[in-house]
């Protein structure tokens, strides 16, 4: 019912001449998974109208952005909008992500405007939350997570919802290499399918894919996607080596 979905994060890292390397090392090793599963690559800005030309050439894998403006156009120098990255070819967008909110200040309210724009795009969001070591620590892990829920996408309409992806990362498990347990990671991702069901309706609960991110490795891939509420990775470091990229594709 839930196509698996496995995003690679690249994060800043990945030149124009570095993605088409790594791409052309991926069409070499590229065998169609035994099942299906949906690729997406999220390099940097710089780097997408490249990757949107040579994934013309029929390569089955989809394109995403790490980051946009809530506004289509205007006075806000430095900012990409996310009707430019549409006109590029991106079908996914990654926002909220961690290293957004903790070092760039972005705050519940800002990336709830952003999910709002994306969604007015037709694109997807890849909607990231998740909670701090010492948040965990505290017992406040399921607290964090519903907040961020409700600020962040409570407010996206049924009929928008639709297209929403969400990826749990907790933040102490990004580049850590200390992943969540299998059982960490199904119970959080069990609690924000609880969520959608009772503020979206079970049907969309239903077809909602939620991502699992921190440490994603091609050892432990598979372990995570053998839980229930476990729909597919949203990989960072791991992305960046073709081998171990399509090692995780291939789990
Ligand atoms: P790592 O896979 O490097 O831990 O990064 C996870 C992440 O932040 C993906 O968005």
């Amino acid at each position: 019912m839930r196509t698996p979905l496995i995003v690679a994060n690249w994060k800043m890292n990945g030149t124009v001449e570095e993605t088409l390397k790594f791409l052309t090392r991926f069409k070499r090793s590229w065998k169609a998974p035994t099942s299906a599963v949906e690729v997406v690559l999220c390099p940097p800005f710089t780097a997408l109208y490249s990757l949107s030309v040579a994934l013309s050439e029929g390569l089955p894998v989809k394109m995403g952005a790490q980051n946009c403006s809530w506004q289509e156009n205007g006075s806000l120098t430095g900012e990409i909008s996310p009707s430019f990255l549409k006109e590029l070819g991106c079908h996914y967008l990654i926002l909220g992500h961690s290293e957004r909110r903790t070092l760039f200040g972005e705050t519940d309210e800002m990336i709830s405007k952003k999910v709002a724009a994306v969604l007015q795009q037709e694109i997807t969001p890849i909607f990231c939350l998740g909670e701090t070591g010492p948040e965990r620590e505290g017992g406040k892990t399921l607290q964090v997570i519903e907040r961020q829920l409700s600020q962040g996408i409570g407010g996206v309409e049924r009929g928008f919802f639709e297209k929403m992806v969400i990826a749990y990362e907790p933040v102490w498990a990004i580049g850590t290499g200390l992943s969540a347990t299998p059982q960490q990671a199904q119970e959080a991702h069990h609690f924000i399918r609880d969520w959608v069901a009772k503020q979206k309706g079970t049907a969309l609960a239903g077809t909602t894919r939620i991502l699992y991110g921190g440490s994603v490795s091609p050892q432990n891939i598979a372990s995570f996607m053998r839980e229930a509420d476990i729909d597919g990775a949203l990989v960072g470091g791991a992305s960046l080596e073709v081998d171990s990229f399509i090692r995780i594709v291939n789990y």
